[in-house]
C-alpha cells in the first residue's frame, strides 16, 4: 500500500455476503470513487445504472490496457464510479499490475478509493486485498461463511484485515458468534460493527445509496446509522494505535 493512497477493498471469499452493498455504502459516504472489480452482473455496475452493453468501450479494460485512469462516471446520489465488465474474467491483469493501478489511480484522482471484488481469491480479488489501507471483509453468522472466513484469515492473515457482521438478525446465533470470536482472536483481526439483517433490502430497486437521504426515511434509518458506523471504523482505522 502505498503511504499517500487512501484504497479500501471489500473483499469475502464467498459470494451475497455483502460485499457489493458495503462497497456502494463507503465509496458514497467516504466521497470515494468505487471500481467495480466483479465481473458478474448483479453489482455495483448494475445498480448504478451503468449499462455495458450500451457502451463501446469499457473504462476499466482500457485503463488496465493503457495503464492510464479512466475517468469516473458520476451520478445522483450515488459514488463516482468505474464500472466493470464481463470480459474482465477472462482478461485479469496480474494482482501486482492490478493493486499499482488502483495506487495510480487513487494518486491521480486525489482522492480516496473503495474497491468491490469478485468473491474469493482470483487476481483482482488480490490485486485489490494488497493495494487496500483497510480490507473490509462482510461476514454473515452462518457456518459456510465463516468456513470461508476461516480460509480467507489463513490466506491473508497478514492483510489489515476488518471484519463486519453483516445480516445480523435481531437475536444473533450464540454458536456462531462464539466461534466469530474464537476466529478473530486467533487470527487477532478487529471486527467493526455489525450491520443488522433490514429485510427489505434484497428486493430493493432504487439507485441511489441508502445513505444519501436527506431526511433519513424512518425504515432506513437504523441501516443508515449502521453503515456510518461502519464508514467511520474504516476512516479510523490504524491511524490511532
Ligand atoms: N444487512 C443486510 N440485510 C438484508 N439483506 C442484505 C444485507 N446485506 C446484503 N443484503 C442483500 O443480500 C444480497 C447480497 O448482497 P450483496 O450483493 O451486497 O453481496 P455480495 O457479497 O456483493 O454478493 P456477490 O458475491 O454475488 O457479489 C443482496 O440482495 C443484498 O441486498
Ligand atoms: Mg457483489
Amino acid at each position: 500500500m502505498a503511504e499517500d493512497t487512501d484504497i479500501t477493498s471489500v473483499v469475502a471469499y464467498k459470494g451475497g455476503v455483502g460485499k457489493s452493498l458495503l462497497a456502494y455504502e463507503l465509496a458514497y459516504l467516504l466521497d470515494a470513487v468505487l471500481v467495480d472489480l466483479d465481473w458478474d452482473r448483479g453489482g455495483v455496475t448494475r445498480q448504478w445504472g451503468y449499462r455495458h452493453e450500451d457502451r463501446i468501450r469499457s473504462p476499466l479494460l482500457d485503463a488496465f490496457d493503457k495503464g492510464k485512469a479512466p475517468t469516473p462516471l458520476q451520478g445522483y446520489r450515488k459514488p463516482l464510479l468505474v464500472p466493470s465488465h464481463p470480459d474482465l474474467a477472462t482478461n485479469q491483469p496480474p494482482a501486482d499490475y492490478v493493486a499499482d493501478q488502483l495506487e495510480a489511480w487513487a494518486q491521480a484522482w486525489g482522492r480516496p478509493v473503495v474497491v468491490d471484488t469478485h468473491p474469493g481469491g482470483c487476481e483482482t480479488t488480490y490485486g485489490a486485498a494488497s493495494a487496500g489501507r483497510v480490507v473490509v471483509c462482510p461476514s454473515p453468522l452462518a457456518t459456510k461463511e465463516l468456513e470461508a472466513l476461516e480460509g480467507m484469515l489463513d490466506e491473508l492473515a497478514d492483510y489489515p484485515l476488518l471484519i463486519v457482521p453483516n445480516k445480523v438478525p435481531r437475536v444473533p446465533p450464540a454458536a456462531e458468534v462464539a466461534r466469530l470470536g474464537r476466529l478473530v482472536k486467533a487470527a487477532k483481526v478487529p471486527v467493526g460493527p455489525p450491520v443488522s439483517f433490514h429485510y427489505w433490502l434484497e428486493r430493493r430497486k432504487i439507485r441511489v445509496a441508502v445513505t444519501s437521504y436527506d431526511p433519513v426515511p424512518a425504515r432506513v434509518k437504523a441501516l443508515d446509522d449502521e453503515l456510518r458506523a461502519v464508514a467511520e471504523t474504516v476512516r479510523g482505522y490504524g491511524r490511532h494505535t
